[in-house]
């Protein structure tokens, strides 16, 4: 199994994870051989990339920290939250923010349930569904924080509905702004910065006891920077409350690891080093490190080069040891496919080291040398 961009995908190739569309039906299951017009409505879509067989590789299925049926639910329910036509004017209905409610609590109950798995950034997300999944994203890294550092429910609760609405202050900002394919002149990023205190004026308008006055600061400071560099007020330190800081950090991950039209998303392995190197500098260095801790700086199915030269798979990654997963070492520094596969695990080694991970040509280049 290997992640293919949906702008290389050949007829033939065989489909190895499903592919859902935003109403959660399945578009394409596993095992579908690609043809022409399956690639062209995938690309149509705005799908960047999908998983798909390889017979040099280890099939391996991704178990992600939440199942994919309430990963939909939740941008469904999202999608509800941040089309809400009324949502300038009047107060967020009741029942929708009872239905925010039922599947944030259903997110923590995964999470607990699945407290062994790491995050592994997948993004197959399509491009009209970007702020719906980018939200519940979100809202899942900020939950998983939260458990780490030892959150009670209501706290869990309360940061949750933060995360998940943290940009609906964007209902507010014209949609040729939001959705331009393109860097942001100075003026209209002057507009996307008043997000923020729109978010907070359309949640503390809610009269409603769901929505905690914690939840509604999660809007107003999530993009707040730790050295008094972020926005709306420069606010520093921990002046920042923590729910926000924590989404903000889960809001630049997110960000940092999506293909957007304008640039290519950073591998994974580089937004972790990146959100490493800002301790104390963007986020308060304690906070980053709970949040790394739960994540795969190689998600499962990337294809790495050691530090011997040798290419190998990364099979998973055991939790705490975001750097150091198990990987099948495939082909040897001469690029020779190896007879047997070898395992290592990179925690209970240190003579080898992950150098970088593979882009899809430099996969295939390596299949065709080893194929003579
Ligand atoms: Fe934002």
């Amino acid at each position: 199994m290997r992640r293919v961009p949906t702008k290389a995908l050949l007829p033939g190739m065989k489909v190895s994870h499903p592919i859902y569309n935003g109403r959660g039906e399945i578009l394409l299951n596993r095992g579908v051989i690609l043809n022409q017009k399956y690639i062209e409505s995938l690309s149509k879509l705005g799908i960047p990339v999908i998983y798909i067989f390889d017979e040099d590789l280890p099939d391996l299925y991704v178990e992600d920290v939440i199942d994919e049926r309430t990963r939909i639910a939740a941008i469904n329910t999202t999608k509800k939250i941040l089309k809400n036509p009324n949502s300038s004017k009047s107060p967020l209905n009741w029942s929708l923010l009872r239905e925010a409610r039922n599947t944030i609590n259903e997110i923590i109950e995964q999470l607990i349930e699945n407290r062994s798995l790491m995050v592994n950034m997948i993004d197959m997300r399509s491009f009209d569904d970007y702020l719906f999944a980018h939200s519940v994203n979100v809202c899942v890294l900020s939950l998983i924080t939260g458990l780490s550092l030892g959150y009670d429910r209501y706290k869990l609760m309360n940061l949750g509905m933060g995360a998940l609405m943290h940009d609906m202050g964007k209902t507010l900002i014209p949609a040729q702004i939001l959705n331009k394919p393109g860097p942001l002149n100075e003026s209209e990023f002057n507009v996307v910065k008043q997000h923020p205190e729109y978010g907070y004026t359309i949640l503390t308008s809610t009269d409603s006891s769901y929505i905690k006055k914690t939840s509604a600061l999660v809007a107003l400071q999530h993009h707040e920077r730790y050295n008094g560099e972020g926005y709306p007020k420069g606010l520093d330190g921990d002046g920042i409350h923590e729910f926000s800081q924590i989404v903000g950090m889960a809001d630049v991950y997110d960000a940092m690891t999506v293909d957007r039209v304008y640039r290519r998303a950073h591998p994974p392995n580089e937004a972790y080093e990146m959100l490493a190197g800002s301790g104390d500098f963007f986020f308060n260095y304690k906070l980053v490190q709970y949040f790394l801790k739960n994540i795969a700086a190689y998600p499962a199915g990337s294809i790495v080069k050691l530090s011997s030269g040798e290419t190998a798979a990364v099979m998973e990654t055991p939790k705490g040891f975001s750097l150091y997963p198990r990987i099948k070492v495939l082909y040897d520094a001469e690029g020779n496919k190896l007879a047997e596969p070898v395992d290592i695990d990179m925690a209970k080694q240190n003579t080898i080291t992950i150098v970088k991970v593979l882009e899809h040509e430099e996969i295939e280049a390596l299949k065709q040398k080893s194929r003579g």
